[in-house]
C-alpha cells in the first residue's frame, strides 16, 4: 500500500487517479480547493473505509498549501501528483495580453506545484516520486501557436521539475513531468482523444515503473518519453 497525494483531486484526470489508487489499495489524500462541493469525491471517500481523506488546499496559496499538507498528517508520502492546473486565456494574447491572468496562470501552474513539492518535502523519503502534469504545448518541440501563458507556464514547470529531480537526486528522490494526452475533462474539452481514465492509467502505470534514471524527464501519459 502507498501512501499517495493528488492535487485538483475533486475532477477531471486526478479524480481518476483517486479512484485508480483506492482501487489498488492505496492511501490516497486528495487535495483539492472546495471539498464541500466535491460530491463525487466525498462519495468515493464515504465508501473507501478511510482510505481516502479530503483536505483543503489551493495550490495558488502559500498558507492554505502549508495547512492542506499538515492536515494530511506526518506519514510520508510515496507519490505526490501535481495535477492541479489551469489554461488562462485561450484566445491568442499576442498583440494584448492580460497580465494579471498571466500572473495567475504561473502562480497556478508554477509556484503551485513547487509549493505542495516543498510543503510535502519533509514526508518524501528515498523513492518517493514526485510526479507534476505538464503538457505538450510547453514542449518546444510542439509547434503550437496560441495558449501562450499556458504553454510557457508549462515550459517553466517541465525545467522547473528537472531541477528538482537534479536537487534530489542525492536524497533518492524521482521528480518528472508527464504530458496526459489530450484529455476528455472540462480543460480538454468533449472531443478530446483519451478518456480521464485512460490517461489516468496511463500516468499510475509509468510512475509505477519510475527509476532514478528516469528521474527529470519529460513523458507521455502512455510511458513513452515526450522530447522538449
Ligand atoms: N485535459 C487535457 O487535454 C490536458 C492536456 C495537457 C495537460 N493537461 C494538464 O493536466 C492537468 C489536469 O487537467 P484536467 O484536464 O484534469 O483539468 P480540469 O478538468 O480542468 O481540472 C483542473 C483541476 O485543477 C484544479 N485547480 C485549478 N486551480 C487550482 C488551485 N488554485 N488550487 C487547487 N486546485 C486547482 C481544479 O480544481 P477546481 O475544481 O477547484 O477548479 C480541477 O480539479 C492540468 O495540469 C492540465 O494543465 C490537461
Amino acid at each position: 500500500m502507498a501512501n499517495v497525494a493528488i492535487t485538483g483531486a475533486g475532477r477531471g484526470i486526478a479524480l481518476e487517479l483517486v479512484k485508480l489508487h483506492l482501487a489498488k489499495g492505496d492511501r490516497v489524500f486528495a487535495l483539492l480547493r472546495s471539498p464541500d462541493g466535491a460530491e463525487e469525491l466525498q462519495g468515493i471517500a464515504d465508501g473507501s473505509g478511510g482510505l481516502v481523506t479530503l483536505h483543503a488546499m489551493d495550490v495558488a496559496d502559500d498558507a492554505s498549501v502549508k495547512a492542506g499538507a499538515a492536515d494530511t498528517g506526518t506519514e510520508a508520502i510515496d507519490v505526490l501528483y501535481n495535477v492541479a492546473g489551469v489554461s488562462g486565456n485561450t484566445t491568442s494574447e499576442l498583440e494584448s495580453a492580460d497580465f494579471a491572468d498571466w500572473l495567475d496562470v504561473f502562480n497556478i501552474n508554477v509556484n503551485g506545484p513547487m509549493r505542495v513539492f516543498q510543503a510535502f518535502l519533509p514526508r518524501l523519503k528515498p523513492g518517493a516520486k514526485v510526479v507534476s502534469f505538464g503538457s505538450q504545448v510547453g514542449a518546444s518541440t510542439w509547434p503550437y501557436a496560441g495558449y501562450e501563458v499556458y504553454s510557457a507556464s508549462k515550459a517553466a514547470l517541465h525545467r522547473l521539475m528537472l531541477s528538482v529531480a537534479l536537487g534530489m537526486k542525492d536524497r533518492g528522490i524521482i521528480a518528472i513531468s508527464v504530458h496526459p494526452g489530450w484529455v476528455q475533462t472540462d480543460m480538454g474539452g468533449a472531443q478530446a482523444d483519451l478518456t480521464p481514465q485512460e490517461s489516468a492509467e496511463g500516468i499510475a502505470a509509468l510512475t509505477s515503473t519510475l527509476t532514478p534514471e528516469m528521474s527529470g524527464g519529460f513523458y507521455k501519459w502512455n510511458g513513452e518519453p515526450h522530447a522538449w
